[in-house]
């Protein structure tokens, strides 16, 4: 057990869209040998597309929305992959697919630098303690000097780094990298499309080889480079790493399969396999408990329209899990038997046999699951709720056709227990519907398309100014909270009853909480 556990390695790449997650996602993928050639992944997804249109969405906007989970062996290691979706409008997914990992390749543009979309996706890694592996991409491009990208990861993300590898040259000019941990200069050769493993060739720094290949001064200042890293970001330290202080970086084009193979050696040899979890008492609970537990992290309802099922993503955190295997649903009491439990590549299913704590299971049922449910063989563990973060748009949804209500309302709970959009209920209101939260427009999308789709109900969506929602650490007297808040604002509750703020922007928010030092607010919520 320990040997497997030991084995595993759970990941998501997180970037900005178009740095290129998908490519790199895809070369990680041939070079850990689940592909042959690389374009595989993207004409399964243009097979995926015709195949079913679990998702039209999907296909209508270009973008993916689901998280796919592609898992591959690579040196004796078991590398599940959680697929994040890149649209910045989705992002509160991107975000739960977050907690279900153990570490992140976040993935940068070299002429671009750091994105906004890569810096909100890093906050949530930070708040999570979550190991980050960089990935500077796009070196066959123009880029920024190399170590103004660092500089940019330090000052901006405020993270550490460790150049493991550097690059020589950039653009058209760019041959490879130097290992500065094995002291070795990898040049690599291009290969048409990027479709097979580039061709690499090793040497020394004084090979004169590699000498003969640069600019007498451009070599000078190479090895100065080296020499000046070795002493600026000298201190490799694989606790750091693993506690998210420090960031290993590594150099390269993915659509070139520069840097690829080393970063995924890096990328075995730096992370760290799966950690105990903390369960809702404060223990933490072994990897090897006897009980199996894992915890949900994801629902995709209606996957295949054929049976109108849901399938429900869970990652395994302690036990070992067998096919047929029994557990209570923890929240609810409810036993249920996992007989089709999945692993998901893509839009295909496999059943799963066995797996250990690291692994994702999908499992197809009818229980009314929420994110963060836990199921396990002992009905008296619980996980540690998954952290909650503030929504960012908020808006009432309103049925058009009364003769629909009964549908509207059926459809509306069935979507809300799967939590796609967050619930509020403002104070003294009687809105007999929720108010909804969302982290972008395209949640509200997908919850008004899926109602139309599978409900067929029509809505209508009625959006409210607030901008910025902020929960309340310790509650306080509604009636002493309500005087404090301009016409503007609004408080009420979240569907746990935790008090929240609503505010129309940063600057109102800021202006509340510098004169109401004594009510401490939080974007982001562990404990619910
Ligand atoms: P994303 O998932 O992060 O949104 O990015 P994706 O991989 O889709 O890449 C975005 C674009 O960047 C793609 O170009 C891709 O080919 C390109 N790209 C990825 N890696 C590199 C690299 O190392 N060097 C260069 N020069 N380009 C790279 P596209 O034009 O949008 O698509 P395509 O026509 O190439 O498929």
């Amino acid at each position: 057990m320990n040997q497997e556990i030991a084995r595993r390695r759970t990941l998501a790449i997180i970037s900005h869209p178009d740095a290129g997650k998908t490519t790199l996602t895809e070369k990680l993928l041939l070079y850990g040998g689940a592909l042959d050639l690389a374009g595989s992944v993207t004409a399964k997804k243009k097979q995926r597309d015709t195949a079913s249109d679990w998702m039209e969405l999907e296909k209508k906007r270009g973008i993916s929305i689901s998280s796919t989970l592609l898992q591959f062996e690579y040196k004796n290691h078991k590398f599940n992959l959680l697929d994040t979706p890149g649209h910045k409008d989705f992002s509160e997914d991107t975000y739960r697919v977050l907690t279900a990992v153990d570490s992140v390749i976040m993935v940068i543009d070299a002429a671009k630098g750091i994105e906004s979309q890569t810096v909100k996706l890093f906050e949530i890694c930070r708040k999570q303690q979550i190991p980050i592996f960089t990935f500077i991409n796009k070196l066959d491009r123009p880029a920024k000097s190399p170590i103004e990208l660092l500089d940019q990861i330090e000052d901006v993300l405020g993270l550490h780094t460790f150049p493991v590898n550097w690059p020589i040259e950039s653009g058209e000019f760019f041959k490879g990298v130097y290992d500065r941990l094995n002291k070795e200069v990898h040049l690599f050769e291009r290969s048409v499309g990027g479709i097979y493993k580039a061709g690499v060739s090793i040497h020394s720094l004084s090979d004169p080889f590699f000498k003969n290949l640069l600019l007498e001064n451009i070599y000078k200042e190479f090895v100065e480079e080296i020499e000046l890293l070795d002493y600026a970001h000298a201190s490799f330290d694989r606790e750091k790493i693993h506690s998210g202080d420090l960031s290993p970086v590594y150099f390269g084009s993915a659509s070139n399969n520069f840097g690829i193979e080393l970063l995924l050696n890096g990328f075995l040899d730096y992370s760290a396999p799966p950690k105990p979890r903390q369960v809702l008492s404060g223990e933490t609970l072994s990897l090897t408990d006897p009980s199996f537990a894992a915890f949900v992290f994801k629902m995709q309802t209606n996957m295949n329209p054929m049976h109108r099922d849901r399938m429900v993503f869970a990652r395994v955190c302690a036990g070992k899990f067998q096919r047929d295997l029994k557990v209570f649903h923890t929240r609810t009491g409810k036993e249920i038997r996992l007989s089709s439990a999945h692993s998901v590549f893509g839009n295909e299913r496999e059943t799963i046999h066995e797996s250990y704590p690291g692994d994702i299971i999908g499992f197809i049922t009818n229980a009314e699951f929420k994110i963060g449910d836990t199921i396990s063989s002992n009905p008296k563990i619980v996980f540690k709720k998954i952290p909650r973060f503030a929504p960012e748009i908020f808006a009432y949804i309103h049925n058009i056709n009364t003769s629909q209500y009964k549908s509207f309302r059926k459809g509306l709970d069935h979507l809300l227990a799967e939590d796609i959009v967050q619930t509020f209920q403002i104070d003294n209101q009687t809105q007999n519907i929720p108010l909804l939260g969302a982290l972008g427009d395209l949640q509200f999308e997908v919850l008004q398309y899926r109602l139309k789709d599978e409900y067929g109900v029509e809505t209508r969506l009625e959006v409210m100014p607030w901008k910025v929602l902020r929960w309340l650490e310790v509650p306080v007297d509604k009636n002493f909270l309500k005087n404090k808040l301009s016409y503007r604002e609004a408080s009420g509750i979240d569907d746990h009853g935790k008090q929240v703020v609503f505010f129309n922007d940063p600057w109102d928010f800021n202006y509340f909480s510098n004169k109401n030092t004594e009510i401490k607010l939080l974007d982001f919520l562990t404990d619910y």
